[in-house]
């Protein structure tokens, strides 16, 4: 590879990158050559978006995080290999609502699995290839959660449901990667007015788009 560009959108629940995303995209378009995919995981193509349907149906409370992470690893190699590198290969610009740092985030820091055999499988799932650039939106999980209950129009779904303590371990499992791996994953203070995110975002992309 790499003649396109992949660039994922990172955070906790209620983070609101969904929101800033589809904000910033006739912009980016506007500035950009390279004509721009957006995608999500899990989910983006048939067989991922069925594979989603079942991790995050509500009454499936008996699985096992194995098997959560398993089925999340299934849905990224099969977005991966159909959708997101023939668009890279074909030189358009990719960017991904989240990607291999929320199994890091809320498999590993959230249920507590081994991280490092999460990120073995995360390489086995997209042949060793990460982001060129990360946004992660971070925000406080009391104001995350706050967001997700004010919002009547969003899909609920069983990660949802989880309490507090777990959203406030996928924040720190976060901010370690973010720490971890700076040169990769820019930090956007997520509990500042839209605007503002929309600014940050456009900002940090530009800069490393141009380079
Ligand atoms: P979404 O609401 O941003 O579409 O994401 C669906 C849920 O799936 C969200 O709660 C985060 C969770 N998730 C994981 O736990 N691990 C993963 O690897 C991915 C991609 C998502």
């Amino acid at each position: 590879m790499t003649k396109g560009y992949i660039i994922s959108f990172e955070g906790p629940d209620g983070a609101g990158k969904t929101t800033v995303l589809n904000k910033i995209l006739p912009i980016l378009q506007e500035k950009l050559a390279q004509p721009i995919l957006t995608t999500r995981e899990p989910g983006g193509v048939v067989i991922s978006e069925r594979i989603r349907d079942v991790i995050l149906d509500i009454n499936h409370t008996e699985m096992d995080a194995k098997t959560e992470l398993l089925l999340y690893m299934a849905a990224r190699r099969q977005h991966w290999i159909e959708r997101v590198l023939p668009a890279v290969e074909a030189g358009q610009v990719v960017i991904m609502d989240r990607f291999i740092d929320s199994s890091v985030a809320y498999q590993g820091a959230g249920r507590g699995l081994d991280k490092s055999e999460i990120s073995w499988l995360n390489a086995y799932a997209t042949d060793h290839h990460k982001p060129d650039l990360t946004l992660y939106f971070d925000v406080p999980s009391e104001l995350g959660l706050a967001r997700i209950e004010a919002n009547a129009d969003r899909e609920v779904n069983r990660l949802d449901l989880e309490k507090l303590d777990m959203h406030q371990r996928v924040r720190q499992g976060y901010l370690e990667l973010a720490k971890d791996e700076s040169e990769r994953i820019m930090t956007v203070d997520a509990s500042q007015d839209l605007e503002t995110v929309v600014d940050a975002t456009l900002g940090h992309i530009l800069d490393h788009i141009g380079k």
